[in-house]
């Protein structure tokens, strides 16, 4: 990985993992790249930037030639509860960008990795301790790009030998980016309720178990997976990873440890609520670890303890 290229970097995992790759990697060996000038100021203009609208396979080809990119991080995609209010646009963006940035992979022999996500489960998937290998059928058309997102790496690997690989991330908390239109956003949104008033209405009912990960440990499973010895690993496309279970009680109940005013209610929505039921209560991450040492460092106590200290010092 000398020259990486990452589509999306103005999303929520986008700019964060181009600011950790620079750290890891050097300054000018990650291009960062969006549809729109995110304005000098912002974290992923400290470094090469490109304007690129994935959906124009041209202009992609033409960055990855101008920077000798050997390596493609594409992350560009809508999300499972935006993706529900326009379901063929999120189908074409999705598919669209995935196929045009695996096929100038392809052409110009890239490493490449996307991610897919616990969408990609549906509710004939084993909830509990959810397989690496198992049915897939899920019920989004965010979770039905990703299967077929899936599939794809397979075949580019299989077929071109593409050097494809991918993680199944859970929902993603973070301090920096707020995700924007998941089903997991709750679990984010709660700490900024809690900083900012001191309470959070959950638009997930009690209950209602979801994998998740502190972004710290997301941004280095990605340079984990990617250094690994490609001959250790047996699956192409995408390995489960998690860090953490939980219900919207525990994560109020651990915020109420450092906030004890802290106070939460219920207004469920519907379409995420059914989105998280048929999402896994909890993924086995396990051929992750065997195939590449994945390794979490952060459980739902020391990522409040960070996540409210960082808002906290953010917000004032
Ligand atoms: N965080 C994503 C979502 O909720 C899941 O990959 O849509």
């Amino acid at each position: 990985m000398k020259k990486i290229l990452i589509t999306g970097a103005m999303g929520q995992i986008g700019s964060e993992l181009t600011v950790f790759m620079r750290e890891r990697y050097g300054r000018d060996a990650v291009i960062a790249s969006g549809r729109r000038d995110p304005g000098d100021d912002h974290p992923v203009k400290d470094g090469p930037y490109e304007l690129v609208d994935c959906m124009d396979r041209g202009r992609v080809a033409e960055v990855v030639k101008k920077h000798n990119i050997d390596t493609i991080i594409h992350l560009a995609a809508v999300l499972s509860a935006v993706g529900e209010k326009d379901p063929l646009a999120a189908w074409n963006l999705n598919m669209g960008t995935l196929l045009n940035t695996l096929e100038v992979a392809r052409e110009y022999s890239c490493k490449y990795f996307t991610p897919s996500s616990i969408g990609a489960f549906g509710p004939g998937s084993p909830q509990d301790n959810t397989p690496q290998d198992t049915i897939q059928r899920p019920r989004t058309i965010y979770g039905v790009s990703k299967v077929a997102g899936e599939l794809l790496c397979d075949y580019y690997y299989a077929k071109f030998g593409l050097d494809t690989r991918g993680v199944r991330f859970p929902g993603l908390i973070s301090y920096v980016t707020p995700p924007g239109g998941g089903t997991t956003d709750y679990a984010v949104d709660i700490y900024y309720g809690a900083i900012k008033n001191k309470s959070y209405t959950s638009f997930i009912k009690e209950g209602t178990y979801m994998d998740m990960m502190y972004m710290p440990d997301a941004l280095k499973a990605v340079c984990d997976l990617m250094e690994a010895d490609p001959a250790k690993l047996k699956h192409r496309n995408a390995f489960n990873v998690t860090a953490m279970s939980f219900e919207p009680s525990m994560i109020a109940a651990e915020i109420k440890k450092h906030i004890p005013e802290f106070k939460m209610d219920y207004d469920v929505d519907p379409v995420r609520q059914a989105i998280a039921e048929s999402w896994p209560n909890y993924m086995d991450p396990s051929c992750a670890v065997e195939e590449w040492g994945f390794k979490a460092a952060y459980d739902l106590p020391k990522m409040t303890v960070d996540m409210l200290a960082k808002l906290k010092e953010k917000l004032k």
